[in-house]
């Protein structure tokens, strides 16, 4: 019953607008995958540092512990290739060609080899005249004095079978965005072939540019977006990345959802810049935005102890819940916050919800952060109850008790960006 009147609704949702691009059925729900940018950055110096630097190589050992090690059945299934993949000149057709020596298979056979272990392979482009690194060719090439290359680049993609492609922002002016990315767009679509479109259009012209973003529009074109600065592997960059998701929270939840969900980048657990408490504040924070999953760390070093935030099961469901739903910020103030995600199950009309405590002061001893549950979930019906589960089972149980309207949810937090995190599960 419940899940036919849901249906019904989600049908009625999506009847009532124009069908957009990203209504293709990719991206239902968050992706999942690697993308080596963080982690890698763009070396390309294969005789010096020759299991780090960006080549065919790198992206297939990738692929072997994603599945070797558990991530693929758990929905990490993107291989994400980023910049200086290319050669600096196009082919006498004027297609992109795969840098020669570092990718001797091609695109396509890697594409390949993703599709042999059941992953999937994405690739990296520009909307400008060069890719970000400076040298490399993007798609709008003017440099080459001749027309810009979006249609033949998309059916490039699509005859090698790539999956999922992302557009950066560099060497154009991004006051062109709004005609720029819808054309890639319709020639992705055009080829036929399901692409997983990311764009970096919202991130170049908001934070570069100064421009408030069309997010409407990047909705209906984008099926991830990156609308803020790239992810450094370091909390003060995870800290200012969970502000600004606060600054705009209501506009992220309004515009973000299946098919095209806010992208704050990269998870970069499993690096040296944080600890192991914001490790899992980055994972709890993703998952409770419907954030894209996309790791980027050297799987082949993976410590146990971030391999298992990374594979967090509660948290996955989490991210990966049917309804796509943005959490929204309850509760702020210099030191703590408090987000909140409806998810499934859904009984009767009422929802049940991801909470999360953030602590963020830099000293000092474990803290009670404490509200009644009618202050996180304000249209809370008098009678009813939600069982208390730890999604890291911080208090060593995985129930914590029952509450209801007027209860207080309180739980221990440490400081220095730790959180605790439960799942409201309505009865
Ligand atoms: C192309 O876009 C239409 C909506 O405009 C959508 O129904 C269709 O599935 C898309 N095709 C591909 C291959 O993405
Ligand atoms: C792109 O290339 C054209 C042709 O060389 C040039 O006029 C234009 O300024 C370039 N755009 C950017 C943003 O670099």
């Amino acid at each position: 019953m419940i899940t036919i009147l849901t249906i019904i609704f989600v049908t009625l949702l999506s009847s009532s607008h124009v069908l957009a691009k990203t209504d293709d059925g990719t991206a239902r729900t968050p992706p999942m995958g690697f993308l080596s940018y963080t982690a890698f950055d763009t070396d390309t110096d294969c005789d010096r540092y020759p299991n780090s630097c960006i080549n065919e190589q790198l992206y297939k050992e990738m692929a072997d512990r994603l599945v070797a090690d558990g991530f693929a059945d758990l929905g990490y299934r993107y291989v994400n290739v980023d910049d200086r993949w290319m050669e600096k000149d196009r082919d006498a057709n004027r297609r992109l060609v795969a840098d020669r020596k570092r990718f001797p298979s091609g695109i396509k056979g890697l594409a390949d080899y993703m599709h042999s272990k059941g992953l999937l392979l994405g690739i990296y482009g520009d909307i400008g005249n060069l890719t970000c690194s400076g040298t490399l060719p993007g798609q709008n090439n003017h440099n080459t004095g001749e027309r810009d290359f979006f249609d033949i680049d998309a059916q490039t993609f699509a005859e090698w079978g790539v999956d999922s492609f992302k557009q950066d922002g560099c060497y154009e002016d991004v006051k062109k965005y709004d005609q720029l990315y819808p054309r890639m767009g319709d020639e992705l679509n055009k080829t036929g072939r399901h692409i997983l479109f990311t764009c970096e259009w919202p991130f170049f012209q908001y934070v570069l540019g100064g421009i408030h973003p069309d997010y409407a529009a990047i909705s209906r074109t984008c099926h991830t977006y990156r609308n803020y600065k790239d992810v450094l592997d370091s909390w003060a960059s995870i800290d200012e990345i969970i502000k600004y998701y606060g600054d705009y929270n209501d506009e992220f939840i309004k515009y973000s959802g299946p098919g095209h969900f806010a992208d704050p980048d990269e998870l970069t657990i499993g690096n040296s810049g944080l600890s192991y408490d914001q490790s899992r504040t980055q994972m709890a924070m993703w998952s409770v935005w419907s954030s894209p999953l996309l790791i980027s760390t050297d799987l082949r070093k993976l410590r146990p102890e971030y391999k298992a935030i990374l594979q967090n099961r509660e948290l996955i469901a989490v991210n990966q819940d049917r309804h796509g739903i943005m959490a929204k910020m309850v509760y702020r103030d210099n030191d703590h916050q408090i987000w909140v995600k409806p998810m499934e199950p859904v009984i009767g009309g009422q929802w049940s919800y991801a909470v999360v405590y953030l602590h963020k002061r830099p000293m000092g001893h474990p803290i009670y952060m404490s509200k009644t549950v009618s202050e996180l979930i304000p249209d809370v019906k008098d009678n009813t109850k939600y069982e208390v589960h730890d999604l890291f089972l911080d208090d060593g149980k995985e129930i914590l008790g029952t509450v209801g309207k007027n209860d207080r949810l309180e739980l221990l937090v440490r400081p220095s960006g730790s959180v605790r995190m439960v799942k409201l599960v309505v009865k």
